[in-house]
C-alpha cells in the first residue's frame, strides 16, 4: 500500500497509508488529518488546500483551470499550492508529502 506524509501545522510529521484511488482530501480525513473540504471534492471553496513538497509538486496532474481558480481564493497560497480533492493517489506518488497551509478562511482563525 502507497503512503503519504502531511506535515501538520505544528510541523509533526504524519506517514499513513494512501489507498489508490483516494484524494488526498478522503485520505486526510480517514486518518483525522485536519483538512476541511468543506464542498467535499467538487471545486467549489478552497478549505481542502494543500502545500506539495517541491520535490513531489512536478510528479502531479496539471491542476485544471477550475482548480487555479479556487486556489487563487485560498489562505496562505504558495507556489506549489494544489487542492487536496484534486491530488488522486497513484503509485507513482507513493511517499507524497503535504504540508497543511497555516489557516483557512473558514477556520475562523
Ligand atoms: S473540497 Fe472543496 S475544492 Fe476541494
Amino acid at each position: 500500500m502507497p503512503k503519504m506524509v502531511f506535515i501538520e501545522r505544528d510541523g509533526t510529521r504524519k506517514e499513513v497509508d494512501a489507498p489508490l484511488g483516494l484524494s488526498v482530501l478522503e485520505i486526510a480525513h480517514r486518518h483525522g488529518v485536519d483538512i476541511e473540504g468543506a464542498c467535499e471534492g467538487s471545486l467549489a471553496c478552497s478549505t481542502c488546500h494543500v502545500i506539495v513538497d517541491p520535490s513531489w509538486y512536478g510528479k502531479l496532474a496539471k491542476a485544471t483551470e477550475d482548480e487555479e481558480d479556487m486556489l487563487d481564493l485560498a489562505f496562505d497560497l504558495q507556489e506549489t499550492s494544489r487542492l487536496g480533492c484534486q491530488l488522486i493517489m497513484t503509485e507513482a506518488l507513493d511517499g507524497l508529502t503535504v504540508k497543511l497551509p497555516a489557516g483557512s478562511r473558514n477556520a475562523g482563525g
